[in-house]
């Protein structure tokens, strides 16, 4: 970034110059640069529009066009001089575009305002981002699905409390997941078709007087409308705000994955097993491997959420229409976006390479007691009252307890012992495969119900994939 004695766009009706601090403080440049070429494409949109009505010639815009053309290539190659002293990414390109091309680079601005500008940026932005995002989490979902493909069958201890509750199935647990994702990702496209409206015409807040036509502008943009009040597409910035709550929850819902690996990978569990290319060791207890990156995406999760509260904070406040504090909406945002982003691609890359150990889940199963609900249920079918069933199945599980043996490995006539009503048959029910295999319904944990909801996610997946397509 360098400061050369520019003058600014806006100096005619100065008299002294900008404070040196006051520059640095104000500008946005060192962050918005990041809109360049979305500004570039609205830029580009909006003179073809002018030329379409008259205000440009067909000569001034082809100027225009092929000297922003030849800026984002500047860009691109980095050779591009961002300037502190121009504030922000829009001057910097349109005092470029005018030192290229002259004249015709000075009407680039007709009818239009840094306002709706910038608020047409992000949202190209936004829209574009919004993309890449859920590709990120169509590839994370897809690695869930494999994954509880490959454990379908594997038991584990289904907790509540942290306490083992029932048996269930490693890759019902997986499935539990895909839903959580799948409705992020109802979320951000939601956010994505509300956001896709065009500002520009707005000019500064009132419109303007040139004869525009902002419907041919959003269909250049492939806005599916275009903003209604003019106030209003100036100014709100409830669609980034939208964006930051979809991704606050995707965050928190990652989070809760991190939580279950890190304990999932911790010996005192000892579930699975991170590959090393995603752990690092420590520098102290050669023994340590850790599960760093599910600890750093939980950790994210607080920066997202303290993005969201920023910027409910920054909106709550402001009058109509623009006001300068939005300048500030951007490094929540991309800090967000980048966040989402980067948390998404780690985990689709982690979950393939994740170890189940089928053998210790199991194992935990077993000596958790989880099939006692089974137990209670056959006393139920038996004729006793649950109530009685469910103290009945207590005392057998003291009994496990204080002579360290699961309820399976007690006798036919101990377990008489609680209830007459038992016989042989009891021993189907016992067992781990025995208590997932009856979870037999749609939604349950069975490995038949899990093999059909996974068919039944790759349809949806499938399906999305083919409506955002169109
Ligand atoms: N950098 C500004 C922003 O991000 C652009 C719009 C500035 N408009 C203005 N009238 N000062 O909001």
């Amino acid at each position: 970034m360098v400061s050369t004695p520019v003058n600014k766009p806006w100096a005619g009706r100065f008299s002294a110059p900008t404070d040196a601090f006051v520059e640095a403080f104000t500008a946005s440049v060192g962050f918005d640069y990041r809109l360049a070429y979305h500004d570039i494409r609205g830029s580009i949109a909006h003179a073809r529009m002018l030329m379409q009505v008259g205000v440009l010639t067909a000569a001034e815009f082809s100027a225009i066009e092929q000297g922003l053309i030849e800026i984002r290539t500047e860009i691109d190659q980095g050779t591009f001089q961002w300037e502190t002293r121009l504030e922000d990414v829009h001057m910097n390109i349109e005092a470029r575009l005018t030192e290229r091309i002259g004249m015709a680079g000075k009407k680039l601005h007709t009818g239009r305002s840094r306002n709706d500008q910038v608020a047409t940026d992000v949202r190209l932005w936004l829209r574009d981002e919004i993309d890449t995002i859920l590709a990120e989490l169509t590839r994370l979902q897809e690695a869930l699905l494999i994954l509880a493909e490959r454990e379908a069958d594997t038991i584990m201890p289904g907790f509540t409390h942290l306490q083992i509750a029932q048996p269930i199935t490693f890759g019902h647990h997986m499935l539990a997941w895909f839903e959580m994702l799948q409705r992020d990702r109802g979320r951000l496209h939601d956010c994505q078709v509300r956001l896709n409206v065009l500002p520009l015409g707005a000019a500064a807040l009132a419109g303007t007087s040139y004869p525009i036509d902002r419907a041919y502008t959003a269909q250049l943009l492939g806005f599916a409308a275009v903003a209604e009040n003019s106030l209003d597409a100036v100014s709100d910035r409830d669609f980034v705000i939208e964006f930051t709550a979809c991704a606050a929850l995707l965050m928190t819902h990652l989070s809760r994955f991190s939580e279950e690996l890190v304990l999932w990978a911790s010996p005192a569990f000892d579930f699975v097993d991170i590959p090393d290319a995603f752990c690092t060791g420590s520098s102290i207890m050669p023994q340590k491997k850790n599960p760093d990156v599910p600890e750093l995406v939980r950790g994210k999760t607080g920066r997202v959420n303290g993005h969201l509260v920023a910027l409910l904070t920054l909106m709550k406040a402001q009058p109509l229409a623009y006001n300068k504090d939005n300048q500030e909406d951007k490094e929540p945002l991309f800090d967000t976006a980048d966040t989402v982003r980067g948390s998404l691609r780690v985990y689709a890359d982690m979950m393939p390479v994740l170890r189940v150990k089928g053998d210790h889940l199991r194992e935990a199963a077993r000596q958790g007691f989880a099939t006692a609900t089974d137990l209670a249920d056959y006393l139920v079918r038996r004729g006793i009252p649950f109530r009685d069933a469910h103290e009945a199945v207590g005392r057998a599980v003291r009994l496990g307890l204080e002579t360290k043996r699961d309820l399976a490995q007690l006798s036919l006539e101990e377990l008489r012992g609680f209830s007459s009503v038992i016989e042989d048959d009891v021993y189907e029910v016992l067992t781990l495969e025995g208590s997932v295999a009856a979870r037999d319904h749609f939604g349950g944990t069975a490995p038949r119900q899990v093999r059909a909801a996974i068919a039944r996610a790759r349809e949806r997946l499938l399906h999305n994939a083919m409506a955002n397509a169109t």
